[in-house]
């Protein structure tokens, strides 16, 4: 397999609305984010997967885009953007910029146009269609947002399909004219110098909605190697594809090399494991370790040599996973170090979402009137509606709202975190004053130098990138696996648990490589693994 730069690096997203603040709007910006890029630097990452900042009413926080080529007045200028690649790019940073093609915002020019009537030549541009015989919704798709995908335009007498919040109508992939002005919008930012491309449920591109089919369209790899060849083909972009619904079989679909199409894609197989089979992700159960086990086994071993996965337990639309299956009260620093130890050493690309190296944790709110999210709001008031109680859905919110990965980043013990001298758009989760990146950087036994570490061992051990991958036999709640490469094997250690552990292989230990705990590991039989204990060791091949 030819071998790529976005194999090798660890990426950061940013989240720039609750990033870091440089104007005192409450707001995140990107002077802001330029202003951090030496932190950013000292912890060893090698790309930036930035969250949107296009030009936005934030009905959903910019995934709403009303000009692909304009920056939001509230993040800065064009310019600044332009500095902000280009002052990464000195500290060997690439930037991935969020590709959000599925919808636009009902504000962009197109839809404007498209809403003008029947005729007009943008009309084709988005997805409409006429009531149903009864005169209701054409048919039954939902929008991820609650409550039905189509919207009513009274004066075409027509309904648009909106698969998230109605301010975003999805473009009609099957329309050429549309595609072309995408990828053209796609080539200007290559030419600004950019690293890549994460795009945002790329898998519904292929959507046939008058048969109720979202996902994975039959078109839908069809499309993308269009775009690849029309766009980043002749470049060595990081392009990852949000597709909630992969499989290991689909993930290959996207990402072997020989098929030109995307470098990997986000699976989410795992993040499911807390919610109910028979419900949505806010109808909770408890994760079972040997679940998650067996499905990042599966991912590592089934994409094998044919396709390349990424690696993640958080972002910007998910809890906080410290808080979620970690400990993030008496055990907050030895689970945050396993949960970065147990991914970075496995094979794919890691992420890292911003706050997670400093163990940021969820912020739980005891009112509706906290909350931000449209996803979350959207859904208080339905379940409300369809009488769930108010402590019910709060408990969900508290598990799964999105607001949870959204509260500023913490950078020191000044008011608000030091995110902003105004007030912010969403209050600053009130442990600031011992979680923050400050407090990190001046403590060698902190998150932060682990995650360094890892990124570091990246670097230096091509056995982390290129390794085969395989489980070791053990109790349900510990994860471990070797990794294997040119005659060196490494074993990962990780006791994913309050309680202690039983641990036990015959491998003799070359050397220790990093661990969560500073007791001496001199063997490996018969081990008693502390609650939480992580560890990574070269042994005897
Ligand atoms: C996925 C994004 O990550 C999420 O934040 C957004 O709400 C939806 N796609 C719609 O764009």
């Amino acid at each position: 397999m030819e071998k790529h730069w976005w194999q090798e690096v660890v990426v950061y997203q940013i989240y720039p609305r609750s990033f870091r603040d440089s104007n005192g709007d409450g707001i995140g910006d990107i002077a802001g984010m330029t202003e951090k890029l030496d932190y950013l630097k000292k912890l060893g990452i090698g790309a930036i997967w930035l969250s949107p900042v296009y030009q936005s009413p934030n009905d959903d926080n910019g995934y709403d885009i009303a000009d692909y080529e304009a920056i939001l007045d509230e993040f800065g200028t064009m310019e600044e953007m332009e500095r902000f690649i280009a002052e990464a790019d000195q500290r060997n940073i690439k930037v991935v910029m969020d590709l959000v093609v599925n919808h636009t915002s009902d504000e962009h020019a197109w839809f404007v146009e498209a809403k003008k009537g029947k005729d007009n030549p943008y009309r084709d541009y988005y997805v409409w269609a006429d009531p149903a015989a009864d005169g209701g919704v054409p048919n039954g798709l939902g929008s991820a947002f609650s409550g039905p995908a189509w919207e009513w335009d009274a004066a075409s007498g027509q309904y648009y399909l909106h698969l998230f919040s109605k301010k975003q109508p999805d473009l009609n992939w099957q329309n050429p004219k549309m595609r072309q002005e995408i990828y053209a919008m796609m080539n200007r930012w290559i030419a600004k110098g950019i690293g890549g491309f994460r795009m945002d449920v790329i898998d519904l591109i292929g959507k046939i909605p008058e048969k109720g089919i979202t996902g994975n369209g039959p078109q839908l790899h069809e499309l993308l190697q269009e775009m690849q060849q029309a766009t980043f083909g002749d470049h060595d972009l990081l392009t990852v594809g949000e597709t909630w619904g992969a499989t290991p079989e689909i993930a290959k679909l996207y990402s072997a090399p020989e098929r030109n199409e995307l470098s990997m894609v986000f699976q989410f197989e795992h993040i499911g494991l807390d919610q109910k089979s028979d419900g949505e992700k806010w109808d909770l159960q408890p994760m079972k370790v040997a679940e998650l086990k067996r499905i990042l086994a599966k991912w590592q071993t089934e994409l094998g040599h044919d396709g390349w996965n990424s690696l993640f337990w958080n972002n910007h639309d998910l809890p906080r996973m410290l808080s979620r299956w970690g400990n993030d009260q008496e055990y907050r620093s030895e689970s945050a170090k396993m949960l970065a130890i147990l991914l970075h050493m496995m094979k794919g690309t890691p992420y890292i979402y911003q706050g997670e190296e400093i163990g940021m944790t969820n912020t739980p709110i005891t009112s509706i009137a906290e909350a931000r999210d449209i996803e979350t709001l959207n859904m208080y008031n339905a379940r409300l509606a369809k009488g769930y109680s108010e402590a019910d859905i709060l408990a969900s919110i508290n598990a799964k709202g999105r607001d949870n990965a959204r509260r500023p980043m913490q950078w020191d013990a000044s008011s608000h975190g030091g995110f902003t001298t105004g007030t912010p758009w969403i209050a600053v989760n009130k442990n600031y004053p011992d979680i923050n990146a400050e407090a990190a950087l001046a403590d060698p036994d902190s998150i932060f130098y682990t995650y360094q570490k890892l990124i570091r061992l990246r670097k230096e051990n091509p056995i982390i990138i290129w390794g085969d991958f395989e489980l070791v036999d053990t109790v349900d709640e510990v994860i471990s696996y070797y990794r294997e490469y040119e005659g060196e094997r490494w074993l990962v250690v990780a006791n994913f648990s309050d309680a202690a552990q039983p641990f036990s292989v015959e491998d003799e230990i070359v050397e220790v490589i990093i661990q969560n705990d500073e007791d001496e590991i001199t063997g490996l039989q018969d081990l008693q693994l502390k609650p939480w204990q992580a560890f990574v060791v070269k042994v005897k091949a």
